[in-house]
């Protein structure tokens, strides 16, 4: 393999180039050549370019390194997985006559379509990398001579970004003809562009209208394939075809998540997964994405395993106004899908943990820095991680941290005079403060942190991992009667009574809340359980269909294992606390 252009062409590639054109002079002689015997249209932008590859496959090449590309999302799907998804497409007898690669790259899944489908006219395949628009130009040109009698349509391999492509011309031109969007989008978030300074984004980048603070803390973070996906479907969605792109699985959710305001033309949604670390060496789940247009909305997306599609996965999606992760498991515990009485909270924000995360050893604190830090005692409190939260109960944190305010924006100037050792340590490390990234702490009193109020202090608490793939809840209880706190990859509800917060960690550890929680939530997300999931917990409803005997050998075990002596006197009250004052009171006593 040698490279012109910086793009890889196979000897047999440059042999014929070499042999067919190296008497051509005009561009227009030598595109003529090329379009009668490959059918790709416009091969050469102009003569200099005709004159550079004469030039070059005239001499032995270099081998030139890859630049980095990260933000052009850039994995190259192989050629055999690219084979195995157009195969996979006939045996749905799909037969496009139209097929549309978005982003093309080096242009496998064009190759792989010529040589998969029958009665294709055209092809356009549009690439924003220059060295790649000509690769798979060399791609198709050595597809053709190893298949010399394969047919030939008309191919066009345009250099341009997506964002300033023009679709509707294409729809417009073959609105009659079946399609075919095929390929796989760029693996990239707006977040990780914005990080490069990258201008690879749609014009509008707040397509999903996320409000200032959704983008800031990460909710109006989407990946540029979940745009183009979406951007393919708005554009061919009254034409006759079908979708089949390579997306991360989180596209696939978001879309089927969207269908439910949005109402899409498309239906027989498919999820195919794919192995990414073997075809990508990525550890990002990511699975084929296929739908057909110009459809009644669909609501759910069937799920497979791509390489064995006897091995069929729950389905996911809509089932009237509830979104659930598996249609077939939900029924069992759909009753207490509703809305928890008590609000979820995340835990404690602060990005600065070289200097907020704390050690104690041999009696003093120790930062991330590895110093020895001396600080009064007030404002410290124990911290709880993810990693913490596999136990059960707990009372003895293993890390510390300093709450610098009591609720978010609260000033902090009263450290300087009650706590002046705290204060010289923090001041001496403003430096890193300061660099915190995140657009949360601009303009905000020093050493602010994110995820304090009130609920913080709750001397009782019961607390999940975000992270975790399959629920446990833990219940933290105060150490020397100072409470607990929580980092912010944990949610919890915190209470005032032991009781409340045992009968609430009972009532989230038991087997239908499991089974709910295993039908609403992916475990391929990047935080399994969010406020928003376990905002669906209907506790409520849950206390009241529980068995009382069953409660009953809970906390017996709780009050034998943790030498507790609790009752279930408080039951009544629990059910009271969360009860919903009826609107008919709110009036009598306003
Ligand atoms: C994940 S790769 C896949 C390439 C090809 N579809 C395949 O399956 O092998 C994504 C491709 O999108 C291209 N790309 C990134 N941003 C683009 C843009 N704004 N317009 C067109 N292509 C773009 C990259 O250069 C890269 O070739």
């Amino acid at each position: 393999m040698m490279k012109v252009f910086e793009a890889n062409i196979t000897h047999q590639v440059s042999d014929y180039l070499n042999d067919n054109l190296k008497n051509v002079v005009s561009v227009e002689k030598a595109n003529q050549k090329i379009y009668d015997a490959f059918g790709i249209m416009y091969f050469f932008d102009n003569a200099e370019d005709l004159q550079i590859l004469k030039e070059a496959i005239s001499i032995p090449q270099n081998i030139v390194s890859e630049p980095d590309r990260t933000e052009y999302g850039d994995f190259q799907t192989n050629i055999e997985l690219a084979n195995k998804v157009a195969f996979h497409l006939t045996t749905k007898n799909i037969l496009p006559e139209i097929i549309i690669e978005p982003t093309c790259g080096k242009g496998n899944f064009i190759t792989a379509s010529l040589k998969h489908f029958s009665n294709v006219k055209k092809i356009f395949g549009i690439e924003i990398y220059k060295p790649y628009v000509w690769e798979s130009k060399f791609n198709i040109l050595d597809f053709y001579l190893s298949n010399p009698t394969e047919d030939k349509p008309e191919i066009s391999i345009i250099h341009s970004s997506i964002f300033d492509f023009d679709f509707k011309t294409i729809a417009k031109e073959n609105g009659t003809k079946e399609i075919l969007i095929t390929g796989n989008p760029p693996w990239v978030t707006n977040s990780k562009l914005g990080s490069l300074n990258s201008s690879n984004l749609p014009k509008k980048t707040n397509f999903k209208n996320h409000n200032g603070l959704d983008a800031m803390t990460g909710k109006g973070n989407f990946d540029i394939a979940e745009y183009i996906t979406l951007m393919m479907i708005k554009n061919f969605q009254h034409q006759k075809g079908n979708i089949a792109l390579l997306v991360k699985n989180t596209v696939i959710k978001n879309i089927v998540f969207d269908q439910f305001t949005k109402k899409y033309p498309i239906d027989n949604i498919e999820k195919h997964c794919i192995d990414s670390k073997k075809e990508f060496n990525v550890s990002v789940e990511a699975s084929l994405f296929y739908c057909r247009l110009n459809s009644k909305p669909a609501f759910h997306c069937a799920e497979f395993d791509f390489y064995n599609k006897s091995k069929a996965r729950p389905s996911f999606g809509w089932l009237s106004d509830k979104f659930v992760s598996n249609i077939d498991t939900y029924s069992n515990a759909e009753r207490i899908d509703g809305k928890c009485p008590f609000e979820w909270r995340q835990g404690i924000k602060h990005d600065c943990s070289a200097i907020m995360e704390l050690d104690k050893m041999n009696g003093h604190f120790v930062n991330g820095l590895k110093e020895e830090v001396q600080l009064e005692n007030d404002l410290v409190y124990g911290i709880l991680k993810s990693s913490d939260l596999k136990n059960t109960v707990i009372n003895e944190p293993r890390k510390y941290t300093i709450i610098t305010q009591k609720k978010v924006g609260q000033e902090t100037n009263y450290i300087k005079y009650n706590y002046p050792k705290t204060y010289k340590y923090l001041s001496g490390h403003q430096d890193i403060f300061n660099s915190r990234k995140s657009s949360i702490y601009n303009n905000k009193p020093l050493f602010s942190i994110f995820g304090i109020g009130d609920y913080s202090f709750k001397p009782y608490k019961v607390a999940i991992s975000g992270l975790y793939k399959t629920s446990h809840f833990t219940l933290i209880l105060p150490q020397h009667e100072k409470p607990v706190m929580l980092d912010d990859t944990c949610y919890m509800l915190g209470f005032d009574k032991l009781e409340f917060a045992v009968y609430s960690f009972i009532l989230l550890n038991c087997k239908t809340t499991t089974q709910f929680l295993q039908s609403i939530t992916f475990a391929d997300a990047k935080r399994t359980f969010t406020k928003d999931v376990l905002m669906r917990i209907d506790l409520l409803e849950l206390a009241q269909s529980i068995d009382k005997s069953e409660l009953q050998i809970e906390l017996n075990y709780i009050n034998k294992t943790y030498n507790f002596d609790l009752t279930l006197s408080c039951w009544r009250d629990f059910i009271n606390e969360m009860t919903p004052i009826q609107m008919g009171q709110i009036e009598l006593f306003a």
